[in-house]
């Protein structure tokens, strides 16, 4: 017989071995879960005897971040912008950094009112073609991605739009996707240099989906793809936002300026990286 205090003070130990910083936190995030209490409620229920199936639960998520699963797998949940997302390993975990092409649209276009038709190139988990969705009440958009399982993840978290008749997702391939009847595209395609997989954490390289993350070309081939697909299917004002990595802003403006897009707008993610370019077809 456990309590839950007895249980977090094992749970957090056992992480802290392993190397992880904020083992405490990542403790109280998983027997949360298992309780179904908030933070507050916690406090009170700290001395709360465990069940036999609950310390079992608690378990095994403390082994399976022992592995360096990320927590977002393990709870199947991930915040991003003003919702909470579905994901599994078939889908990159939300980022922050995402968050700034959201940004970015906002600051492009004020006028939430506005009938638009977006795309989101690269769904993954529908987190950003979603958020800008419950953003602009009137418009309408459609999230593509190459793998089906990600379609699947996506397709459950469509629950979270409001009036979801007005977003559908496709499984589809962005090099050759029909874009023209779109007024502004986004995406956030896979753009690490694949030379980098020995520089990142192992809860990235070991969990999250590598097609996902890893590009050819310096990480660059997927902008090239893409924007050249843009170009073929040709719609002068169409806007198009791009998630970007490090060191990216100049080869993919470059890029973009070849193929007759104007650079509107790059944005900074919160530290201080160039993160998001935003350009429009002339
Ligand atoms: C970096 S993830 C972005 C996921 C999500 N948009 C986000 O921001 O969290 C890139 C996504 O592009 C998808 N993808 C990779 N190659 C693709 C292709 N040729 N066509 C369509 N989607 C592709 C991957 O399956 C992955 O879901």
């Amino acid at each position: 017989m456990i309590s839950a205090r007895e249980a977090l003070s094992i749970g957090s130990k056992k992480l802290n071995q392993k190397g992880i910083i904020n083992s405490l936190f990542e403790s109280k995030l998983l027997i949360k879960d298992i309780l179904q209490v908030s933070d507050e409620d916690l406090i009170s229920s700290s001395e709360i005897i465990l069940s036999e199936s609950q310390y079992e639960k608690f378990n095994s998520f403390i082994n399976r971040r022992k592995n360096s699963e990320p927590i977002a797998y393990i709870l199947n949940r991930r915040e991003f912008w003003k919702d909470s997302f579905y994901v599994n390993k078939s889908t990159l975990i939300p980022r922050p950094d995402t968050e700034t092409v959201v940004e970015m649209v906002l600051s492009l276009i004020p006028d939430k009112a506005k009938k638009l038709k977006f795309v989101d190139l690269g769904t993954g988990s529908g987190c950003l073609i979603i958020s800008i969705l419950n953003e602009y009440k009137y418009s309408e958009g459609i999230g593509i991605d190459i793998s089906k399982e990600a379609i699947k993840v996506a397709k459950k978290n469509r629950n979270n739009v409001s009036n979801k008749q007005r977003l559908d997702f496709k499984l589809a391939d962005f090099s050759s996707f029909e874009t023209k009847e779109f007024d502004v595209v986004v995406s956030n395609p896979p753009y690490v240099n694949k030379n980098e997989i020995y520089n990142m954490q192992f809860d990235v390289t070991k969990h999250e989906p590598y097609e996902a993350i890893f590009a050819d070309e310096e990480g660059l081939i997927w902008y090239k793809k893409i924007i050249q697909n843009l170009n073929k299917n040709h719609k002068c004002g169409q806007k198009v936002l791009f998630e970007i990595g490090l060191g990216q802003v100049e080869p993919v403006s470059n890029m973009l300026k070849n193929n007759d897009f104007r650079i509107i707008k790059i944005k900074d993610d919160f530290s201080g990286i160039p993160r998001c370019i935003a350009a429009e077809k002339i």
